[in-house]
């Protein structure tokens, strides 16, 4: 009978397993346009997991400062990006006092681009307009853009696309389409001058532009919709009919519409800087910040480490999460040092372990352990140990003995032992005193036949169950929150 159960969760598990995200490939559930007769424009976005987020424009020049104070922390939720807004700045003085200053020479696209390539980043999303309105390309919308309001006069949106086609990374744009504090007259203390009428003709001319212009636009990164359904869906529609492939972003509506109605909407984006509590069945991404700030800020020290860096994107993988990670590089046009050393100790760990994440499909149970969390693909299983356990790894909730266990940082992939115990399901596998890696050692755990899951077993998160990931309170809350749990591997 049992056995049974059994073999009817492993059919059920294949099919899940090939389909990632089975919710959100049925178009009746609205998540995906009804357009659509298959999500495999998501294939390549699936098995990314992990792409650059960049936060880069004219408030960068100011690094969070105006008139001898500093903007860039904590304003509800913005930062260093939101400096017009926060020090309430006249369009017309912020537009004088910064483009003339924006001359970003030393940016170098080729430089940003393999950056993000060695640190195993698959996609890369630049704010092409942010809220300030100003655009980073070549627009027949409007002049406050970087060739006629700047002396830099070149069109990032262009360098930065033609190299990321060179290196074989997907090229993405992020678009604040509702919140225009210098075109719209809405916002506070900062009324534009277009009507609505005219500012959504300024959209329109932007989107068409930046659909048509720079070859192929992997990802359309609305951010912040307003309430209109009707002018969202209108703006998806020509996403779909421009570039049918591009992967858009569920921000293109406001979170006051329901998921339901999103029709436009390829996933989900979770609000700024949370990772998820729980495993996430649907096409879901998280963006996060390596300090506080998005925009560039001089004063922002509050850095993650890189072991939280990676922790992030384990812990995301395991859920089901693309993480995407956001870079603000300065106003000369560089990327932050302690970025690029950030960026590049997560490239090495990738570079051993990145099996482990890409292209693999969130833990096959509903919980995760004291040491850390698993990803799967196939037959194997990847144990993210991200606290070191000398007594060994233990991991209930899955049917059967594994044929192999081997840590991926292993060059000869030697067998580790591993017992396993059928009346709980337990299985456990012996290791070394001290971690091979204490940011996170994987073990790939293989088997045989399909992974069958015990449908009775128990479990619960252990790992960053706070909603909000913040400044560097991030590791103690994480920590805390953990230390209050009991425990045991197998859970309560
Ligand atoms: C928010 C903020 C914005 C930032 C974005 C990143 O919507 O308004 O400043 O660009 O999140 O996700």
């Amino acid at each position: 009978m049992k056995k049974n159960k059994f073999i009817l969760l492993a059919v059920v598990q294949a099919c899940l397993l090939s389909v990632p995200a089975v919710v959100a490939a049925d178009p009746d559930n609205g998540t995906t346009s009804p357009s659509r007769t298959d999500d495999s424009h998501m294939d390549w976005w699936r098995e990314a997991r992990f792409g650059m987020f960049i936060h880069w424009g004219l408030y960068s020049v100011q690094g969070g400062e105006w008139k001898g104070k500093d903007y860039g922390k904590e304003q509800g939720g913005a930062s260093a990006e939101w400096l017009m807004n926060s020090a309430n700045i006249p369009k017309e003085e912020y537009r004088n006092t910064l483009a003339p200053k924006f001359n970003p020479t030393e940016f170098d696209a080729e430089k940003w681009v393999s950056t993000a390539k060695q640190a195993g980043m698959k996609y890369m999303v630049i704010t092409s307009k942010h809220h300030d309105g100003f655009c980073l390309f070549e627009t027949k919308a409007t002049d406050y853009n970087v060739m006629e309001a700047t002396p830099f006069q070149r069109d990032i949106i262009k360098e930065l696309s033609q190299e990321c086609a060179k290196q074989g990374i997907k090229f993405g744009v992020y678009y604040s389409q509702f919140k225009d504090w210098y075109h719209r007259s809405r916002g506070r203390g900062n009324a534009g001058t277009l009507s609505t009428e005219e500012y959504l003709k300024l959209v329109e001319t932007n989107l068409d532009e930046l659909l048509s212009n720079y070859g192929e636009m992997a990802v359309l990164w609305f951010d912040v919709g307003g309430n209109d359904v009707i002018e969202a869906n209108a703006q998806g529609a020509r996403v779909r009919e421009l570039q049918p492939n591009a992967v858009i972003c569920s921000r293109l509506y406001s979170r006051r519409v329901p998921v339901g109605q999103r029709t436009y909407a390829d996933f989900e984006s979770l609000p700024d800087r949370m990772l998820p509590k729980k495993r996430m069945t649907e096409d879901t991404e998280t963006c996060m910040t390596m300090r506080h700030n998005w925009g560039y800020d001089r004063t922002d020290d509050a850095w993650k480490s890189p072991k939280d860096i990676i922790e992030f994107t384990a812990l995301c993988a395991a859920r089901g999460v693309n993480l995407l990670l956001n870079v603000g590089p300065t106003p000369e046009g560089t990327l932050v040092p302690e970025e690029i050393e950030r960026l590049k100790e997560v490239g090495q760990w990738m570079e051993v372990n990145g099996e482990s994440i890409y292209g693999t499909h969130y833990s096959p149970v509903d919980y995760d352990f004291w040491w850390g969390a698993m990803t799967q693909k196939d037959k194997t299983l990847y144990l993210h140990v991200l606290e070191w356990k000398p007594e060994g790894i233990e991991f209930n909730g899955i049917v059967g003995k594994p044929s192999k266990a081997y840590f991926l940082a292993d060059p000869k992939r030697e067998a580790l032992p591993v017992s396993y115990d059928a009346s709980g399901n337990v299985t456990s596998i012996e290791v070394p005193a001290k971690a091979l890696d204490t940011r996170d050692t994987v073990i790939a755990v293989e088997y045989d036949a399909p992974i069958v899951t015990d449908p009775d077993a128990k479990g619960k998160y252990h790992w960053y169950t706070n909603r909000r990931m913040r400044h560097t309170d991030i590791r103690e809350s994480n920590r805390a929150g953990r230390q209050s749990l009991p425990q045991a591997v197998t859970g309560e």
